[in-house]
C-alpha cells in the first residue's frame, strides 16, 4: 500500500516515516518481512548508510558502487540498480521532508519457504529496504568536544571489507566502550589498529604525517575515507599503526558517512594533543563538509 503522504502520518503522537520495502512506500509500522528472511535468520544481507545534506545525497556514486561490490562478493542478485536507488532515495527525502540525516539501505538474500543453510533457488527475490533517519550531521556537538575511544581485540570474521549486517560484535564493543566511560571502540589485531566499531580510524603523528590502515580485507573501504584523503594537506602513509602509536599521536580522528570527520581526543585514557579536537582534524572536517555540500546530488 502506498501512503502517498509527503510527511509521515501520526500514530500515538509519533510521526511515522515513510519507508521503502520491496517496491512499495509504506508507513514504517506497516512494513512486513517474512520470519524466514535470511537477513533475519543468518544476517545474510548487506547495507549502506548514505548521508543527506541540504536534502541532497552525499557521495551517492561511491555508496552504490560499494553496495554492488558487497552484493557481488556474497553473490546476491536482483538488487536495484543505481538509477532505481536514486529514485528510492529522492522519493524518501521528499516524503519524509528530510533535509539532513541518513538513508539506510539493506538488501538481504530474501525469504525462502524454510530455514536452510543452503542458499535458496534463483527464483527467491532479495528483500530490499530503505529508510531515512533525520539527524544533525554538520553541526554535531560531539565534533566540538571530540570522542574518547578504548581499544579492544578485533574478533570479527576475516571479510570486514564486505558491508554485511553482521554487526553484533561492533554493537557489543560499542556498548562495552560506553560501560568504560568512553564513546566508542577501536579494534586491534596483533597490536595494530584495524578500524573503529563503525568508522575508519586515522592518526596524525607529531611529524605531521597522516597514518591510516591500508585497504585490505581487515577493514571496510570507507566511502568517507576515500573522499577525505584527497583533502588532506599532510603527507599520507597507508600502513597499519600500533595502539601505542595511536596513544602517542598528535591528533586522531575517525571517518564515516554519519560522523564525517570526527575528532578523537582520548585513546585508552591517554589524552591526545591537548584533549581538544586537533587543528588539522578540525580543518579536515570543515573541508570535507564543504566538499560534501558542493558535490551532493
Ligand atoms: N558505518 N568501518 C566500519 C566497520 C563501518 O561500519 C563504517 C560505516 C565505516 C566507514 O565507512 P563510510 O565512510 O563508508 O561510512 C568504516 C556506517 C556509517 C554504519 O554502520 O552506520
Amino acid at each position: 500500500m502506498d501512503s502517498g503522504a509527503h510527511s509521515g502520518r501520526r500514530v500515538g503522537g509519533k510521526t511515522m516515516r515513510t519507508i521503502y520495502l520491496n517496491g512499495q512506500y509504506v508507513p514504517e509500522n506497516e512494513g512486513q518481512v517474512s520470519v524466514f528472511d535470511r537477513g533475519f535468520l543468518f544476517a545474510d544481507a548487506v547495507y549502506e548508510v548514505v548521508s543527506v545534506l541540504d536534502g541532497r545525497l552525499v557521495d551517492f556514486d561511491g555508496h552504490v558502487a560499494r553496495l554492488a561490490r558487497s552484493l557481488g562478493e556474497i553473490d546476491i542478485r536482483g538488487a536495484p540498480d543505481a538509477e532505481a536507488w536514486m529514485d528510492i532515495c529522492r522519493t524518501l527525502v521528499v516524503r519524509n521532508d528530510l533535509t539532513e540525516g541518513m538513508i539506510y539501505w539493506q538488501v538481504t538474500r530474501g525469504a525462502p519457504e524454510d530455514r536452510d543453510f543452503v542458499f535458496p533457488s534463483a527464483g527467491t527475490k532479495p528483500t530490499v529496504l530503505a529508510f531515512t533517519q533525520s539527524r544533525r550531521l554538520a553541526d554535531n556537538p560531539l565534533a566540538r568536544r571530540g570522542i574518547r575511544v578504548v581499544t579492544m581485540p578485533d574478533l570479527r570474521w576475516g571479510r570486514a571489507d564486505i558491508k554485511t549486517t553482521q554487526l553484533l560484535y561492533a554493537s557489543l564493543m560499542k556498548n562495552a566502550a560506553i560501560a568504560r566511560n568512553a564513546d566508542d571502540a577501536w579494534m586491534e589485531r596483533g597490536g595494530f589498529i584495524t578500524e573503529g566499531s563503525a568508522q575508519n580510524a586515522h592518526i596524525i603523528t607529531h611529524d605531521g604525517v597522516l597514518v591510516t590502515h591500508p585497504l585490505n580485507r581487515e577493514i571496510l573501504h570507507g566511502i568517507t575515507r576515500a573522499a577525505v584523503l584527497p583533502l588532506v594537506a599532510q603527507r599520507i602513509e597507508e600502513r597499519p599503526f600500533t595502539v601505542t602509536e595511536a596513544e602517542q599521536a598528535a591528533e586522531a580522528f575517525v571517518s564515516s558517512a554519519s560522523g564525517f570527520v570526527m575528532p578523537v581526543v582520548e585513546i585508552n585514557g591517554k589524552i591526545i594533543g591537548n584533549g581538544i579536537p586537533g587543528s588539522a582534524t578540525v580543518q579536515l572536517r570543515e573541508a570535507y563538509i564543504d566538499w560534501a555540500r558542493r558535490t551532493a546530488i
